[in-house]
């Protein structure tokens, strides 16, 4: 191979993924995303976003927002993303994000956004604050995105609507300026792409539930087990996976395989015939297991906010020059005065 070609079969693909800063992490987000971040960093070129520009299309407290941007940069850290190997940043420290928005808004149809189904339920959490932020916001995503050239986006099921219609602007983007941003791709884990809640196992395990609904990241043991007892399951007592009949149940069987008890069925096969005490018990070992050395860690980071403060500045300069370099570029494109 020439040295070109070898430069080239080294690059490696580039993953984007964001959280909200908006509330309390969950066991969803730990499965159905930041578990995945952690197994792809050594593979790709990582770049993981604190989407607090996402999170203001819900009104936040200003001093709330502020903590929870440096303490979800320490769940990263603590989850196990290396900081110097991943790019770990604010979305609001790189101006790129909404000036990209801002330009994909004009190629993006009223129609489109009309049909997203996170809008909808959205609109009708927050019925007395319908803003222009909140229809937009899967184009400020897209944007999110296409700056870095993305190949994959590891999200949760929740996020594919979304995902998709990034790949549709970015097609007609290209279609009319050519070959100008990078299709991406999502990635959506098999098991674990959508944690249910533990009292209405039908809906998505969300933060902005009560609090009995959902096993918070930092729930401590005592807590984990107490939600998980009274988890409500069904009452024909088999432990089978079946998400339509018993979605509690299964819900349980996913949370641990995604944990790494191994494969649905052999959970559920091992467990044949002894009831839902022993299946909550288990559950909750494999809780506690997966998120106490997260805890320790975060313990630790979420105290030195300094260290906190020097990993998103550095990496906040890093991810600038790789999204104004896709910026310029468009900007170009569509006919932007040139800077002198
Ligand atoms: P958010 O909290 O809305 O910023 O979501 C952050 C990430 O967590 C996204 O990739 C979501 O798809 C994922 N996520 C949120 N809730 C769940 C859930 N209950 N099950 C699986 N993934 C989830
Ligand atoms: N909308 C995502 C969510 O609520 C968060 C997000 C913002 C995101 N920008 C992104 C996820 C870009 C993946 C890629 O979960």
């Amino acid at each position: 191979m020439s040295e070109i070609q070898n430069a080239a079969a080294e690059k490696k693909q580039v993953i984007f993924s964001g959280i909200q800063p908006s509330g309390t992490l969950t066991l969803g987000n730990y499965i159905g995303a930041l578990r995945n971040f952690v197994k792809l960093q050594n593979d790709y070129d990582c770049i993981y976003c604190i989407v607090d520009e996402h999170a203001i299309t819900v009104r936040q407290n200003p001093a709330d927002l502020r903590r929870r941007c440096l303490e979800l940069a320490a769940i990263y850290i603590a989850s196990g993303l290396d900081p110097k190997k991943n790019l770990i940043y604010c979305q609001s420290h790189v101006s790129a994000h909404a000036e990209l928005a801002w330009i994909l808004n004009c190629f993006t149809y009223m129609g489109e956004l009309n049909r997203m189904t996170q809008f909808k339920a959205k609109s009708a959490a927050h019925a007395d604050n319908i803003n222009a932020g909140l229809f937009t916001y899967p184009v400020l995503m897209a944007a999110d995105i296409l700056l870095y050239q993305t190949n994959l986006v590891p999200v949760g099921v929740d996020q594919k609507q979304h995902l998709e219609l990034c790949r549709d602007i970015a097609q007609r983007f290209n279609g009319i300026y050519g070959d100008v941003f990078t299709i991406p791709e999502g990635y959506i884990p098999k098991v674990g792409a959508k944690i249910m809640s533990l009292q209405e196992p039908e809906k998505k395990m969300s933060k902005s539930d009560p609090e009995e609904t959902y096993i918070a990241l930092l729930d401590d043991a005592d807590t984990i087990r107490r939600k998980i007892r009274r988890a409500v399951t069904d009452s024909d007592g088999e432990i089978r996976y079946d998400p339509e009949n018993k979605p509690g149940v299964s819900n349980l069987l996913s949370i641990m395989s995604a944990l790494g008890a191994g494969e649905i069925d052999a959970i559920a096969a091992e467990l044949q015939g002894k009831g839902y005490g022993e299946l909550k018990n288990r559950t909750t070992e494999c809780v506690v297991e997966a998120l106490s050395p997260l805890q320790s860690e975060y313990k630790r980071l979420v105290a030195d906010k300094a260290y906190l403060q020097s990993v998103i500045d550095e990496n906040a300069k890093t991810a600038a020059y790789l999204a104004n370099k896709t910026l310029r570029k468009v900007q170009k494109k569509i006919g932007y005065a040139p800077r002198g």
